[in-house]
């Protein structure tokens, strides 16, 4: 190769390297922030690209010059390159270069680590349990006595508090994720590990499960809900529900409508839709066996397969795949469940 191409070839490598850089850090890789402090985990992504774009960039040019340069010049050309004895100059320079990029990341990562773990004042806490497929959260009723406690399947949480989120699985290993926190942390039967972070922008944000579990791993979906700390104070305050069910807990007044659409809210809160395909719901989930026709089962026995679910196993699906949790429901939610899947489960 010429002089003067091996120059117009630097020169285009190093404008390339400045351009991908540039580039890396103009896009926009994440959703929405939703845990200011948690930016500072964005900053290290950003340090993660400035420091990693330029060596593959480099990388693949001279993976590309190679190719060229070295190639067979046609079908008779069997020669070796010449032998090479190393040169030192280049190996020092080509350890100790990545290694001081290395420690600074790590010193950097663990700094922010330490940060973003501190314990904060103030603190709301939550039990979060995996289990296949879905999480559970347990709140303390009053935060005075923390022994007494609900569970829901929805995280709400109030806008602008600390939050402790104690995190354990029933079963295999599940990995606790808030993109829009940029959070995540294994959940591992037996051991409890700790997650913090301050929600303050309110809405409707995804909690998944980021740890292949199982045959449901990718319907295990949920949402973590951010709302006003009075919206929070009287869900908390109800058991973890926004509004007075339809006909109150002394079931006065519960038409055969207003309890399916309870059915309904409960088929949605309890994420039912993430294992089952129920049209009526929009519901497509795969796991287990589709509801469209299940009112053919007959009340009871769609009953029986809630609450004691390896006792009616349809054909084509295993015992142990639907949680056996569901039994705790209160005794009216599961009737308005039952009244709302044999409505719409057409024969
Ligand atoms: Cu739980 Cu994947």
């Amino acid at each position: 190769m010429k002089k003067s191409h091996r120059i117009v070839g630097l020169v285009g490598v190093a404008i390339a390297t400045v351009l991908a850089t540039w580039l890396s850090v103009q896009i926009d890789w994440f959703p929405l922030l939703i845990s200011p402090t948690d930016g500072k985990i964005d900053a290290i992504y950003e340090a993660l690209l400035i420091g990693s774009v330029p060596f593959f960039v480099i990388i693949m040019a001279a993976i590309a010059f190679m190719l060229v340069e070295f190639r067979a010049k046609g079908e008779d050309d069997d020669r070796d390159g010449e032998p090479l004895h190393g040169n030192t100059m280049v190996e020092i320079i080509w350890t100790v270069i990545p290694t001081i990029v290395v420690i600074a990341l790590g010193i950097y990562g663990w700094v922010v680590l330490v940060d973003v773990e501190a314990k904060q004042k103030n603190e709301l806490t939550i039990d979060v349990t995996g289990q296949q497929f879905l999480w559970n959260f347990e709140y303390a009723k009053d935060e005075a006595r923390p022994k007494d406690k609900f569970k829901t399947n929805e995280m709400v949480v109030p806008q602008g508090r600390p939050l402790q989120l104690l995190i354990t699985s029933e079963d295999v290993i599940h990995s606790f994720y808030v993109p829009n926190a940029r959070l995540k942390r294994d959940a591992t039967a037996g051991v409890t590990k700790t997650l913090r972070f301050t929600p303050t922008v309110t809405g409707a944000f995804p909690i998944v499960c980021a740890e292949l579990c199982g045959i449901g791993h990718t319907t295990m979906r949920q949402t973590l809900r951010v709302v006003k700390p009075a919206v929070f104070e009287e869900w908390r305050s109800n058991g973890g529900a926004f509004k007075a069910k339809p006909g109150g807990s002394d079931k006065q007044d519960t038409s055969a409508q207003d309890t399916s659409a309870l059915g309904e809210q409960v088929f949605n809160a309890q994420g039912c839709a993430g294992c089952h395909t129920l049209a009526a719901a929009n519901a497509t989930g795969k796991v287990g066996p589709p509801l469209n026709t299940i009112r053919a089962l007959g009340a009871a026995k769609i009953r029986q397969s809630i609450v004691a679910p390896n006792s009616v196993v349809a054909k084509g699906y295993s015992k142990g795949i639907m949680p056996l949790t569901f039994k705790d429901l209160p005794d009216d939610e599961i009737d308005a469940l039952v009244a709302y899947l044999v409505k719409v489960g057409k024969q």
